[in-house]
């Protein structure tokens, strides 16, 4: 072992001997010596975390922090790679002694002992604190958009938006732990509205997951597309912009993950043949209103007598809508799943489908043939748009 790594090794040995015999207090690392000059400081806390010890780092970057634990040995692992690369001093304070190691210009450790500056180590708390994945303190767009107050608390009007956004993420976390996506991913957000989810989006993708993502939402309003362009500098948000268009005439490029949410009516068909056309890995889609299929069911069948209820035919309308767009997707190579997402103040409409790229389905075609027969369909406009045709 060289002496730089005995030097570290010492270090974390004495981190990890002042969690075992009880008297580590506290750990920060501090100089950035990096290529994120944004990472400033991490500091670590012991907490208990379902029954077990855990290592709790706050990561702390120019504009927000983030909060990540860590079983003990993966923690004490983690310090390891931060120090010489992202921070060139570290303090350990036990009840014993405080040690700190700190690097030279040239990047060789050097270890201090000092007599123990901390009297008590600060209780262990139990982390029962709800864990965001978007954290409204420190956030940089959360209080031009209304959710959070200029010291990072949430605003009594912003609470349902702020759920909203976190479950949206958390269901985009468990898929993508599943589907990863490539190192600087291309994003497409259609009907990007006010932008709150895609700057969410953005911001777990970049600061969490550590990507360089090129996200992009396209959207009809200029005035919403103004205000999330100057929101996105503002933020320092570099991979994120916005362009006035309308989603038909979105000619993309490479789209590795395809997203629209609450686009209204027949605009959620035309962002899946999008995503399709362009041979997106990963399309979500949160459907919104269905009238295209409504205006044209005939009932053939028995079902012609539950039916005659308009509340029954609409949700079957809708139903019927949803579930041939996952067969058409199915039928074009991805394996759909269908569940329910948060209901959101646009709508009540609470349905998510996500298709990921894999082997075309061959009979999805002849099911939405059958689909379509049982209730007097002549189209679904999806079929017609991957068909390349624009017209209801
Ligand atoms: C209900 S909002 C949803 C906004 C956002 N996705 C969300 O979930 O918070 C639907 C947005 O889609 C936009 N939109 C509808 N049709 C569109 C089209 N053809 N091209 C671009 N944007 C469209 C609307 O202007 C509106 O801002």
């Amino acid at each position: 072992m060289d002496q730089t790594n005995e030097i570290e090794a010492r270090f974390l040995q004495r981190l990890q001997q002042s969690i075992s015999d009880g008297s580590f207090v506290k750990l920060t690392l501090s100089k950035s010596g990096g290529a994120d000059k944004a990472f400033k400081n991490v500091y670590a806390r012991l907490i208990e975390l379902k029954g077990e010890e855990a290592l709790q780092f706050t990561l702390r970057y120019t504009t927000r922090d983030v909060v990540k634990n860590h079983p003990v040995a993966e923690g004490v692992a983690m310090v390891g790679l931060w120090l010489g690369q992202d921070f060139l001093n570290g303090g350990l304070f036990t009840l014993d002694e405080d040690i700190s190691i700190q690097y030279s210009k040239k990047r060789v450790p050097k270890l201090f002992f000092h007599p123990a500056s901390q009297e008590a180590a600060p209780p262990k708390a139990h982390d029962k604190q709800k864990q965001y994945f978007i954290e409204a303190a420190g956030n940089p767009y959360l209080p031009d958009m209304g959710v959070t107050g200029a010291g990072g608390q949430i605003l009594a009007g912003g609470q349902r938006k702020f759920r909203q956004i976190n479950k949206y993420i958390e269901i985009i976390d468990s898929l993508l732990k599943q589907h990863p996506l490539p190192p600087e991913p291309q994003i497409v957000d259609m009907g990007s509205g006010k932008g709150y989810l895609t700057f969410a989006l953005y911001d777990y993708l970049a600061n969490q997951l550590g990507l360089r993502p090129a996200v992009t939402g396209v959207e009809l309003r200029q005035n919403l597309v103004d205000f999330c362009n100057d929101l996105a500098e503002k933020a320092g948000y570099g991979g994120l912009s916005f362009r006035a268009q309308d989603i038909y005439d979105f000619q993309p490029g490479r789209i590795d993950m395809l997203i629209a949410l609450h686009a209204c009516d027949t605009a959620t068909d035309i962002a899946i043949a999008r995503g399709i056309q362009a041979g997106a890995g990963i399309i979500i889609v949160a459907p919104c209103c269905h009238k295209q299929i409504r205006k044209q069911m005939h009932c053939q069948t028995g079902m012609q007598a539950i039916l005659r209820h308009g509340i029954l035919e609409e949700r079957q309308a809708e139903l019927i809508t949803d579930g041939i767009r996952a067969l058409l997707m199915e039928s074009r190579g991805y394996h759909t799943k269908v569940f329910e997402f948060i209901s959101t103040e646009h709508t009540a409409k609470n349905l998510m489908i996500v298709g990921i790229k894999g082997k075309p389905n061959r009979q999805a075609l002849e099911k939405v043939d059958a689909i379509k027969r049982d209730y007097g369909i002549e189209y679904h406009y999806l079929e017609r748009l991957l068909e390349g045709e624009k017209e209801e």
